[in-house]
């Protein structure tokens, strides 16, 4: 097989993105008081805020969209993006939302109680504010090396299946309603988990009657990753692997705007009966019908199509190709990652690469600001404006959107990353000028030191 490797697709209908001076990114970034959240998207040049509802639909997913069946209740798209979700993820009841978190809420909302844990991997910060809301505790028990940033290990998103069994007997299985892998590790550097300890935190639930669901947001990223690292997957399909790995789980809340290719939508899976039951009724309440859950039935459409395409095996080669193409040769030359590259997102460690700024002055927003100001890139500080003090690592997240960027965008952010590594000596930390009560990263206002 040919060494390079392609985009699996061609372009036919193409988004002009427009370039700014580096003049213009002053004024810019000073207007957003240095929080990349506030500035305009058209004066962003390659946005890797996020990989979540910012993919590119195909053709036929653009086809199907002209299909879309809008009745409020039975509508034939409801048919066809339930068949296409149970043909992947097998569980009886599928249920549409309009994004993950609405799935979150209503699984958290129902299951959980004042008092019960729910252990997971990590809690995607939505996920954990879910369970909180729900007045739980979420508990995160990925394995040590799912918590060092320069260790080496193929599943650093794998669940501590022996810190799992301390925590049950110690609680008691009365006070975990469910437990959760989420699949790919997105907090822990998009790190997948391995089928062997699926299979281990499986067996070890069943045996204690406590149910298992799969935050299944990157669930394509993660069946291929086991087919390239697991023995004895490498002649099974993306498909075949993960159908196998929610075979082993009771449910799942997805994002379809991450691996479900959508810009829009989500759903809950469950095979209880009865929490299926409460789940509709609650449905109703704040989503919608049980055959639309707050989206469009085109919407529904391009979910069914995008679930199968995000399973194709040319897509994820380039997929996660193209993620660990732009962290090895930013590593090669000695900037710091958490390593290996994940499969959505590179993360770069801003502790290490500004190590003369110190923690109270966020280096991560700092190093952010620095990209955009360099080369007009957008990415994300998950750090310690997000998290506060009980930040461990001050990270930038540069999350690459599906099919949107092509390897010469990626040449390009390499490029920029490497100059600023250089100039890294001169970068200043920032100090916080307002934030809000809560999620203060999405609006907090900060200037240099
Ligand atoms: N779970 C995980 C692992 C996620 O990464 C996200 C979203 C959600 C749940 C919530 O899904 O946004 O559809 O409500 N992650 C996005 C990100 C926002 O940028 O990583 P949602």
């Amino acid at each position: 097989m040919p060494r390079t490797i392609i985009e699996p697709f061609r372009i036919k209908s193409v988004e002009p993105i427009r370039w700014t001076t580096r003049r213009e990114r002053e004024q810019l970034l000073r207007a957003a008081h240095y929080n990349l959240f506030l500035l305009p998207a058209a004066d962003v040049l390659i946005d890797l805020l996020t990989d979540s509802g910012t993919g590119a639909m195909s053709t036929h997913q653009w086809a199907a969209v002209m299909e879309g069946d809008e009745s409020y209740a039975g509508s034939k798209s409801f048919d066809r993006f339930r068949a296409s979700v149970q043909e992947i993820f097998g569980y009886r009841h599928v249920i549409p939302t309009h994004q993950g978190r609405a799935a979150e809420r209503i699984l958290f909302g129902i299951a959980c109680k004042k008092g019960d844990l729910v252990p997971n991997n990590t809690h995607f910060d939505t996920t954990r504010a879910n369970v909180e809301f729900a007045g739980a505790e979420a508990v995160d028990l990925v394995i040590p090396e799912g918590r060092q940033s320069q260790t080496d290990h193929p599943f650093k998103g794998n669940m501590d299946v022996v810190a799992l069994r301390e925590l049950i007997v110690r609680v008691g299985r009365d006070r975990i309603p469910l437990v959760m892998l989420t699949v790919t590790n997105n907090s822990g550097g998009g790190q997948p988990v391995s089928m062997a300890n699926i299979c281990e935190v499986s067996a070890l639930c069943r045996e204690h009657k406590i149910p298992l669901y799969f935050d299944a947001c990157r669930f394509a990223e993660n069946a291929y990753f086991i087919k390239l690292r697991e023995k004895g997957y490498d002649s099974k399909t993306p498909k075949q692997i993960a159908q196998e790995m929610f075979s082993y789980g009771d449910g799942c809340t997805m994002s379809a705007k991450k691996d479900g290719m959508a810009n829009i939508g989500g759903f809950l899976c469950t095979n209880d009966d009865l929490l299926a039951q409460q789940q509709k009724d609650l449905l109703i309440l704040t989503e919608g019908y049980p055959t639309y859950g707050g989206l469009a039935g085109r919407d529904l459409e391009a979910i069914a199509v995008g679930l199968q395409e995000a399973l194709e095996e040319d897509y994820l080669r380039y997929r996660i190709a193209s993620t660990a193409y732009l962290g090895n040769h930013v590593a090669a030359q000695g900037v710091p990652i958490v390593q290996p590259p994940g499969g959505h997102a590179i993360y770069l460690d801003a502790r290490a690469f500004l190590p003369h700024v110190p923690v109270e002055q966020f280096p991560g927003v700092a190093l952010a600001a620095e990209l955009y100001l360099e080369g007009g890139i957008r990415s994300v500080e998950i750090g310690s404006l997000m998290f506060g003090k009980s930040a461990k690592m001050d990270l930038v997240r540069l999350a690459i959107p599906r099919r949107v960027y092509t390897q010469s965008h990626i040449d390009y952010v390499v490029e920029i990353i490497l100059e600023v590594w250089r100039k890294r000596g001169s970068i200043r930390g920032l100090k916080l000028n307002y934030e809000a009560p809560f999620l203060r990263h999405f609006t907090a206002k900060l200037e240099p030191v």
